[in-house]
């Protein structure tokens, strides 16, 4: 079912998500299915839980090749549960970033340029990746939703926050998450 997704100003977004402590069940399955149906439909590059008022450690992302994105590097398509986030040395790297629950506007963000993830898939099964760039980028962005931060409390330079058609009138900007 393709569900609501809050929007900024909402408390929900600001909570921090509690732990799933059972895999493999129905609750999670269902869970994980609208996630993916919201995240497909609105053509996100990620969702959390929360966006979708489930306080739960529950992300989803992944970008494949996409006419619209020619710029996107591909994104896997991840569960991932549970994360535990560990950069990997003091690089930091700048790029834009839109989010579902902030529609419209894009920021320029600060984040890890090289990140260990670990978590759990939808059966309890261990996730261990070291990524970088667009990758990094989108799991620190959804990992942050489950401690409510939302892209603009990172963003250090507000001359570079707007809105996105008056930001990049030519249309060429990733997808949001
Ligand atoms: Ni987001």
């Amino acid at each position: 079912m393709i569900r609501n997704v809050l929007r900024m100003g909402d408390p929900r977004l600001l909570a921090r998500s509690q732990p799933v402590e059972a895999f493999g069940t129905r609750e999670l399955h269902e869970l994980l299915d609208d996630m993916r149906e919201t995240m497909s439909h609105l053509n996100g590059a990620g969702l959390a839980a929360p966006q979708i008022g489930v306080l739960l450690r529950v992300v989803i992302f992944g970008v494949s090749a996409n006419p619209r994105y020619p710029d996107a590097e591909e994104v896997p398509d991840t569960v991932l549960i549970n994360p535990v986030l560990e950069p990997i040395g003091d690089a930091m790297e700048e790029s834009w970033e839109g989010c579902l629950s902030v529609p419209g506007l894009r920021g320029l963000v600060p984040r890890h340029a090289r990140v260990r993830y670990r978590g759990f898939d939808a059966f309890g099964t261990p996730i261990d990746r070291t990524v970088e760039g667009f990758h990094a980028r989108v799991v620190q962005h959804e990992c942050d939703h489950l401690d409510g931060i939302l892209y603009p409390m990172r963003i250090r330079d507000f001359s570079s926050f707007g809105f996105t058609d008056v930001l990049f009138p030519d249309g060429r900007v990733d997808p949001e998450d």
